[in-house]
């Protein structure tokens, strides 16, 4: 049984008061969940992780702590660059990896992601790794290609037992924080084919064993029929996680 996931991506919002504020609200709207049921991811910005890792200690808060990149060296002469060993020294569970705007605006490629992901495993922190098709490739039915190409590289020589704990996201473009959603069916239909290029790459035991999330654009209204497909596995959330009660109500429609 593969355990739900909804990961919020706050991308470039809230300073580390807003952050805490906003923690502090989706602790008083989850107060009765079952975070073993369901577990409930927060990714701040870097300047909020310490803030919210204090919180997390103090109150016992059984939110986990993301971030939303990182750089493969472990120290260096990289201005303006965040390490794995410093994400982890702040108790990060998650880095999300190869998200679209980094690809698309930071020249992200599949080869990064791929180090990058061994390099979270290398430092115990778990890799939601992001793919996705724009609105052209799916015009041109190109999806299965790209995120095929964009699994495979970013997998290339990583073991079948750290793959296996590993998270993917499919976030097709056109759908992140335009309002527009894939429907269900087509989620569910793209979602599978990863799964069985994770499959070949792997075995179905693999496979099965690893969750794959749906993002763009979900919220309270369409989550419950997101989720309840048969292989998608939680939902990388942006936009609608910087409201408490909108993410929180997220997590509750997951069945
Ligand atoms: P969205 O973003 O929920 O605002 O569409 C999702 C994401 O980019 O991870």
């Amino acid at each position: 049984m593969r355990k739900p996931l909804i990961a919020g991506n706050w991308k470039m919002y809230k300073t580390h008061l807003e952050a805490m504020r906003l923690v502090q609200g989706l602790a008083h709207e989850l107060a009765e969940h079952d975070f073993d049921a369901v577990e409930v991811v927060v990714c701040p910005p870097f300047t909020s992780l310490r803030t919210i890792q204090t919180l997390i200690d103090s109150d016992r808060y059984s939110f986990g702590l993301g971030a939303q990149n990182v750089h493969v060296e472990k120290e260096g002469a990289f201005t303006g660059e965040i390490s794995a060993p410093m994400l982890k020294a702040l108790d990060v569970d998650y880095v999300i990896l190869g998200h679209s705007e980094r690809r698309e605006l930071f020249g992200e490629t599949d080869e990064g992601v791929n180090a990058k992901v061994k390099v979270c495993w290398a430092n115990d922190m778990t890799p939601i790794v992001c793919c996705g098709e724009t609105e052209a490739e799916r015009e041109t039915a190109q999806t299965e290609t790209k995120v095929e190409r964009q699994i495979r590289g970013a997998f290339k020589n990583v073991t079948p037992e750290l793959a296996r704990k590993t998270v993917v996201a499919y976030e097709p473009i056109w759908a992140i924080g335009s309002g527009k959603t894939a429907t269900p069916q087509d989620a569910q239909t793209t979602i599978a084919f990863i799964r069985g290029v994770l499959e070949d790459e792997y075995d179905t035991g693999v496979a099965q064993e690893m969750r794959i999330l749906y993002g763009g654009s979900v919220k309270s209204g369409n989550a419950a029929s997101l989720m309840s497909q048969p292989d998608i596995d939680g939902g990388l959330v942006g936009g609608a996680s910087l409201e408490a009660a909108e993410l929180a109500a997220i997590v509750k429609a997951v069945k």
